[in-house]
């Protein structure tokens, strides 16, 4: 088929995707939705959609997943993004696995202190609020470069879903209706993003209006037309290099010319059997999560039980051990060469810090060390599996919801504020929340440290699932639970990622739970242990992915936490 052909019916195919996903997509929150040739778990039923429309032309699950990420960047402005960055886990069903790390990076004219006063306090936010806190955006170089070591679908027709969505339009969601609402203030201080997201009166969309967005549509076709330098060099990289050149940003087009993905070797641990592959430096997360499985390898979680308040105790002790190191040793790769991960994420390391946990009494979190602040939970996560049962597990982000909510005037599309996962203040460490740690201090192209996890678990070299979450630092444990809900307690992957769960990072010394789903016995035995807890509504919004190993039967799950999430599966 010549490309315009393949455009047109594509085209057809995601319109008439909608009528079908109508029919199989359902889900309950603890039932699985089953397929035999390809199933997408994502926040965006939209996103879905595409992704699983790809495989239906014959992509695999690396293709998918880049048609998923592009869709999503029109989607879901929450953390859908091409301004942004992320990583990509991929496990092929040959036993292949390998990471893509596209996590922005520090831009070039960048300082260790350039968020700080006189005082030495950060200034008005500004790690997080305004042009400053922009990172350099990597998603574009991560599947570009995913699609030329993996894909196997022309790069074209993985945009062209996102292109027609953009330019034709979308439903606008009682959730985005919300949440385009809730950000008003910021649209008053952003002409160029009031104008994606006020209609042109300047009133608010209505759910069920067609959302249009015309420079992104543009935007995306350059990047359609030239791959990652329609984004990095160009009429993309100029409007955005103008555009912080007039408002005060430091970017520059050769911080852009510059940026490259990297493919890096996996974080691999082994628990209980099963191989967990999950990403590397710039993130914490793979090298945390193996660290937590290690200690809690050690025990029967079986007998002890799901939930219950030694159980959950055991959770918070390994929390609170992996969270500490995390602070201690974790930041980018590239900057920080003797970051002692091998030891980290061995046996020896984990028997030794099961051994000081004591089963009746919470341990202390030494304040005079690092604290680490919670954070919101605005990333998205989303996994895939293809008919050969290749597997990609794929979490990206703008930081904060809608990240520093600028839109590039012209382009289209939101810029993150990834800056403010630096240590901002070096030296500073507080139990208030600041953390000053030197591995994740700002270094011009240092990429800041992560929490996200995508990750994949295999029984014999064999990808049996995939899942990950947004939820800042919450992200690690709520894949840890998880991967403990699947493989100790047998649950489906629907029952897994539903299933009530909690978050403890070390400092504050806090547990966060979320409230209405554990017992008042089973929070009056864990309190009597010495644990303070802190009621949060929810925590992650996790999608996963599985496939049978005897049947080859796939299915999905989207966590009942998504309001627009869903599976798409065929
Ligand atoms: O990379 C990270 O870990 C965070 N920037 C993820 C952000 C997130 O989940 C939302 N919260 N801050």
């Amino acid at each position: 088929m010549k490309l315009i052909q393949v455009r047109t019916f594509l085209t057809i195919c995601i319109s008439t995707a909608f009528l079908f996903a109508a029919i199989t997509t359902e889900a309950t929150s603890r039932h699985p939705v089953r397929g035999i040739n390809g199933v997408v778990a994502s926040s965006s039923y939209i996103a879905s959609d595409v992704g699983v429309e790809i495989m239906r032309q014959g992509g695999n699950a690396v293709d998918a997943a880049i048609a998923t990420a592009f869709a999503m960047a029109v989607t879901w402005p929450t953390a859908g993004n091409i301004g942004g960055g992320g990583f990509l886990i991929y496990h092929g069903a040959n036993g292949e696995a390998t990471a893509f790390d596209f996590r922005e990076k520090a831009p070039k004219a960048s300082t260790k202190t350039m968020y700080l006063d006189d005082e030495g306090n950060v200034k008005a936010n500004s790690n997080h609020d305004g042009i400053l806190a922009v990172g350099v955006p990597g998603t574009v170089a991560g599947l570009e470069l995913a699609h030329q070591r993996l894909g196997s679908m022309p790069w074209a027709d993985l945009l062209q879903p996102a292109i027609d969505l953009a330019r034709n339009g979308m439903p606008i969601s009682w959730n985005l209706h919300d949440s385009f609402k809730r950000l008003n203030e910021w649209w008053q201080l952003y002409p160029s993003s009031a104008k994606i997201f006020l209609r042109d009166d300047g009133s608010f969309y209505q759910p069920g209006d067609t959302w249009k967005q015309a420079d992104l549509a543009a935007t995306l076709g350059r990047i359609q037309e030239h791959g990652k330098d329609g984004f990095y060099k160009g009429e993309t990289a100029n409007l955005l290099a103008n555009f912080m050149a007039a408002n005060d940003g430091i970017i520059t087009l050769d911080d852009l010319a510059q940026y490259e993905a990297k493919e890096r070797e996996p974080i691999r641990g082994n628990y209980r059997g099963y191989q967990i592959v999950s990403m590397p430096p710039p993130s914490s997360g793979g090298t945390a999560l193996v660290q937590m499985l290690n200690i809690l390898e050690g025990f029967n979680l079986r007998e002890i039980g799901h939930n219950s308040a030694l159980y959950l105790h055991l959770l918070t002790e390994s929390m609170r051990r992996a969270y500490a190191d995390r602070a201690k040793h974790l930041g980018d790769l590239d900057f920080n060469e003797r970051m002692p991960i091998a030891d980290l994420i061995s046996k020896k390391h984990a028997a030794k810090q099961r051994s000081t946990i004591v089963m009746h009494k919470a341990s202390e979190s030494d304040p005079a060390r690092f604290a680490q602040p919670y954070e919101s939970e605005e990333t998205t996560h989303f996994s895939v599996v293809d008919k050969s049962g290749n597997m990609v597990s794929l979490t990206y982000t703008l930081e904060h919801g809608y990240g520093s909510k600028i839109v590039v005037d012209g382009a289209g599309f939101l810029l993150n504020n990834e800056m403010g996962d630096f240590n901002a203040q070096p030296g500073v460490t507080t139990e208030s929340g600041t953390i000053g740690t030197r591995p994740n201090q700002i270094r011009p192209e240092q990429r800041m440290l992560s929490s996200m996890t995508p990750t994949i678990v295999a029984k014999n070299n064999i990808p049996l699932f995939a899942t990950g979450t947004p939820g800042g630092r919450t992200i690690i444990n709520t894949t840890m639970q998880t991967i403990l809900n699947i493989i100790d307690f047998d649950m489906n992957i629907a029952r897994a990622i539903s299933a009530p769960r909690i978050h403890h990072q070390w400092l504050p010394n806090r547990t966060r739970m979320e409230s209405g789903f554990f017992s008042a016995d089973t929070i009056a035995l864990y309190e009597q242990r010495g644990h303070i807890i802190d009621n949060s509504d929810s925590i992650g919004s996790a999608m996963a992915v599985y496939r049978n190993p005897e049947t080859g039967v796939l299915s999905g799950a989207a966590d009942p936490r998504a309001a627009d999430g869903r599976v798409a599966a065929f």
